[in-house]
């Protein structure tokens, strides 16, 4: 996802906005810019790669001015290059954008016959020649910003500078999070409160199809009917977070340390310790009308929805299913009246969830979500918000915020259990114990490190490996793999137990690490079976399981890794930490960057 800064300020701008964009690296990019006035022209400086890279050219080069923007930019049209880089530029105007604008090849062809002359392979570039063209046209900034808006089809957030004006900004939002911050005689622009965090606290998030227009003196801003309108002014929590790594290498193996304090606070606001019940935040839910659970996502948060059904189905009999949420807008789902369709997000912001939720609710559901980021679109658009408290996600694989994604669905799964009459009053009770549990117990198996950071050497070895597991389990399998993945760039699989054999099993022999996640529960012997058919096969398992698991699997597995026995039900929760450790530990011994992978960014917010 890009990022987007923008400073009508007092001081040379551009050193601030690039620490600004230092504070949404995590988002992921693969090139960066500012752009300023002074002396009444526009000047650029830009870079591929990392922001050392923008950093530099700006030592050998600096750049004055008081009014700047920035960006730095996930390449969607047009590779990662200079050249590519925003801001992108005409002689009157300056442009970053977030998101991507669809009808580019039709304003493309307009322009160029119209004598503008495109230097980039960029969607970007049309959004400058388009507002160029309306200022020659005789428009002032703000109706040539409006006009050029309403030609765009997509998703976009964006701010323009115009030559000669050092007092004005214009941002505008439709798809792409875009937030106003209020200083004391400056303005700011920013993608999140994160990035406005070191300028301000006070903080406008612009809402669909806003359109801001920021002078020294304050913002107005226009809604999609060119309206002016009042959008509240919130104080943000985002800078208090402490964004550094700790004593760690990355943020990554910070989050997974943080799980046991993130999942503790979380509970904190789910859980009532002293009568062991569960006490829901926020507006309250009719489990006994809902009909029916639909549950959507993307990524680590889709396979969190696919614990939870089994959670909602197993304790609150409640009929549940659960789309990724690219293919849930488009297959014509059969959503029935009364229905509750529930939003899993840690930025809140990602499109195609955004999308999918968008579409719940013009057929008539009622609209729930779980979110990190309690400002995001996501949670701004729903019914009712289930927050996670895990704090700022950093590392682009989500490690804690899955974790605390799972205390908050197996908190409504067990709400919904009790409300239903599906769960006792004991077992309320007893479950609510179990999980309060689950932060000590992710503690203990952390005190797995050093063996994992042993088996990880071997795994690093590999070209392909499966993970798999049963029942709970196997959403679990598919975590592990989607972690190796994305962060080691090994190709992995995640697949159910009883799968392998028709087909997948094909695959199996003496290169083909397997994983198998089998806490000592009911299902443990049938996936001793399995195991035991990979082994048979020249197979080499690494076997994650309890220690009664570990005793009753005999001894021809591979490699062992201990997790505390705990209550079925939340093994999830604590088979995690195994498989991101695997996965963290193999991506060091294959040298990747660990926080920022390849290709990857923390929120994906284009479709
Ligand atoms: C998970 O490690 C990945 N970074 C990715 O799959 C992520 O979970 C997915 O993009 C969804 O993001 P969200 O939770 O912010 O919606």
């Amino acid at each position: 996802m890009c990022g987007i800064v923008g400073i009508i300020g007092h001081e040379d701008a551009a050193p601030l906005i690039v620490e600004a964009l230092k504070r949404l690296e995590y988002r992921g990019y693969d090139s960066a810019g500012v752009a300023t006035l002074h002396d009444g022209q526009i000047d650029r400086r830009r870079a591929p790669g990392k922001l050392r890279n923008l950093s530099a050219v700006l030592a050998r080069e600096p750049l004055p001015g008081i009014i700047g923007i920035g960006h730095t930019r996930w390449a969607t049209h047009g590779a990662a290059t200079e050249n590519n880089a925003h801001p992108h530029a005409s002689d009157r105007v300056a442009v970053v954008h977030n998101g991507i604008i669809e009808n580019f090849r039709e304003l493309r062809e307009e322009l160029t016959a119209k004598g503008h002359v495109f230097l980039t392979e960029t969607d970007t570039e049309v959004t400058v020649h388009l507002v160029t063209d309306n200022l020659r046209a005789g428009m002032d900034p703000v109706a040539a910003a409006q006009a050029a808006v309403k030609r765009f089809e997509g998703a976009f957030a964006l701010v323009i500078m115009f030559r000669g004006d050092e007092d004005l900004l214009i941002g505008a939002r439709r798809g792409s999070p875009l937030a106003v911050g209020h200083g004391d005689g400056e303005m700011y622009f920013g993608s999140d409160a994160f990035a406005l965090a070191p300028f301000t606290n006070r903080v406008t998030y612009l809402e669909e199809g806003d359109l801001a227009v920021l002078r020294r003196s304050g913002a107005t801003i226009y809604d999609s009917a060119d309206r002016i309108v009042t959008r509240p002014v919130a104080i943000t929590q985002a800078g208090a977070a402490l964004v550094d790594k700790g004593n760690h290498r990355h943020f990554m193996a910070k989050e997974i340390y943080e799980q046991p304090e993130v999942l503790g606070h979380t509970l904190v606001a789910y859980v009532n310790a002293v009568n062991e019940s569960i006490a829901l935040p926020g507006p309250a839910i009719d489990w006994k009308s809902v009909s029916r659970l639909t549950m959507v996502a993307c990524g680590t948060s889709s396979i969190a929805t696919n614990i939870a059904q089994y959670w909602f189905e197993q304790l609150a009999r409640l009929p549940s299913g659960t789309d990724i949420a690219s293919e849930f807008r488009y297959r014509d789902a059969v959503l029935t009246k009364g229905g509750l369709s529930l939003f899993v997000s840690q930025s809140g912001e990602t499109a195609d969830t955004l999308a999918a939720l968008k579409h719940a609710r013009a057929e008539g559901q009622i609209i729930a979500s779980v979110v990190n980021v309690a400002e995001s679109s996501m949670a701004r658009e729903s019914d009712a918000v289930f927050p996670t408290h895990a704090g700022p996600e950093i590392g682009v694989a989500s490690t804690k915020a899955f974790t605390c994604q799972l205390g908050v669905l197996a908190s409504l799964a067990i709400a919904a259990g009790r409300d239903r009459g599906a769960l006792s009053r004991e077992a309320e009770a007893r479950l609510t114990r179990r999980l309060l549990e689950v932060p000590r117990l992710i503690g203990e198996a952390l005190k797995q490190e050093a063996v994992i950071a042993a088996i990880a050497q071997e795994i690093a070895k590999a070209r392909d490996v499966l993970f798999m597991g049963r029942g709970l389990a196997y959403p679990v399998a598919m975590e592990g793999a989607l972690k190796l993945k994305e962060i080691s760039y090994i190709h992995a699989e995640g697949y159910a137990a009883g799968e392998l054999k028709h087909g997948p099993i094909a695959l199996i022999d003496e290169n083909v690490p397997v994983v198998v996640i089998a806490p000592h529960d009911a299902l443990f012997e049938k996936t001793v079976s399995n195991m035991q058919e990979v082994m048979a096969r020249g197979g080499k398992v690494v076997l994650i399981s309890d220690r009664k698991g570990h005793e009753l699997a005999g001894d021809k597995v591979w490699m062992r890794i201990e997790v505390p026995q705990c209550d079925p039900v939340f093994a999830p929760l604590v088979c995690a930490v195994p498989v991101q450790l695997l996965a963290y530990y193999t991506a060091l011994a294959k040298g990747t960057d660990v926080d920022q992978p390849r290709n990857l960014a923390k929120s994906v917010t284009v479709e």
